[in-house]
């Protein structure tokens, strides 16, 4: 019988449940989770402090890589290596946090070849949408050299995207709330740091332009105050929320300046998009795998490092063995 996570709409929320296979939803293809992840929805979900959980009981859980244990679509076989991030799974359907799940055919992912599933989500959900928010930016010309503002840098996408830019040539600069993580930031490729304090001040309208890019994980005053930096014909994919969802500026960067704010999703982005994400992910080089930070837990220890993540002390990813 496969455990999963299960949340209840009345205390305690968070309970690990053994499930019969007729629980589970009646969906084409049924996968062995080998790993899942912690995100910032996730987060949300698990303590109840977002509206992400309509209805009860519920595995949560955005994303996760496994293996199909028996499939009733052609797309699918038993032992392919898939992938599932967004669709609404973890939000409207059952999702990850499980050591077995029924999903439909259309969510999945295969897995690239050289990307084992620990990887895919060591990556999970933060990646992709780190390496979204760089297509944003390589469409919009920001070329390999140029200077790239990262903000919430040390938490999954922020770390990601510092990563992939270093990766990929850019001089990225990253912004961070945390002194003791300023070195590892560095060692993933960061060209100087910023104190996130300076990001949270009332913004005004322009200031001198600094950054011919950025990636905005923040939201709220911290978007603000990028925007009123950013260079001539400046873009700005904006793509998170953990400093708040109100976004109050001024025209002045976009009629002054050229300033592109570039909104970036990962939850409903075409199938063909986000299967050239992860070929690119998959062509990441090890180095990179290994310096980033990885807290590797159990379904039981999923609660309290969702609590700990809303306070913004997490850094890097936090990887989910079902099994463990
Ligand atoms: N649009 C999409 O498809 C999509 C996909 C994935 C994630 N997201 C969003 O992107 C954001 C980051 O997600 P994540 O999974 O990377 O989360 P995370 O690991 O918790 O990282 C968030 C980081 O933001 C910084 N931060 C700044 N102000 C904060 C505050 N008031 N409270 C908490 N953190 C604060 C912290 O980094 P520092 O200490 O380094 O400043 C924190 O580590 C979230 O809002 C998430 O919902 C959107």
């Amino acid at each position: 019988m496969p455990r999963a996570l299960m949340l209840h709409d009345e205390a305690p929320r968070c309970r690990i449940a053994d499930l019969a296979p007729s629980d589970l939803p009646h969906r084409a293809v049924s996968v062995d989770i080998d790993y899942s992840d912690l995100n910032y929805k996730d987060a949300l979900a698990v303590t109840g402090k977002g509206k992400i959980v309509r209805d009860y009981p519920f595995v949560p859980g955005i994303d996760f890589a496994g293996t199909v244990r028996e499939s009733h679509h052609e797309q699918y076989a038993s032992g392919d290596r898939v992938i599932l991030t967004g669709w609404g799974v973890g939000e409207r359907y059952w999702g990850g946090y499980a050591e077995t799940m029924n999903v439909d055919a259309e969510w999945l992912v295969p897995c690239p070849g050289p990307l084992s599933t620990r990887k895919a989500m060591l990556l999970g959900t933060a990646g992709l949408t780190a390496m979204l928010c760089v297509v944003r930016l390589e469409e919009a010309r920001i070329a390999p050299g140029a200077r790239v503002l990262v903000t919430g840098a040390s938490g999954g996408v922020g770390s990601w995207a510092v990563s992939i830019l270093h990766h990929l040539g850019y001089e990225v600069h990253a912004v961070t709330g945390k002194t003791e993580q300023r070195a590892w930031l560095k060692a993933l490729g960061a060209h100087a740091i910023h104190d996130r304090a300076d990001y949270e001040a009332e913004p005004r309208p322009l200031e001198k332009g600094r950054w011919a890019g950025a990636i905005d994980t923040v939201g709220g005053r911290t978007l603000a105050n990028v925007l009123a930096q950013m260079d001539y014909d400046g873009r700005v994919a904006a793509v998170g929320l953990a400093g708040g969802t109100a976004l109050s500026t001024t025209v002045m960067p976009f009629i002054l300046r050229g300033v592109s704010l570039l909104g970036t999703d990962s939850v409903m982005i075409p199938f063909d998009r986000r299967r050239a994400a992860w070929q690119r992910l998959s062509a990441l080089p090890n180095g990179l795998f290994e310096r980033m930070a990885v807290d590797e837990i159990s379904l039981a220890q999923i609660e309290e490092r969702a609590e700990t993540m809303l306070t913004g002390k997490l850094h890097g990813r936090v990887l989910i063995d079902p099994r463990r």
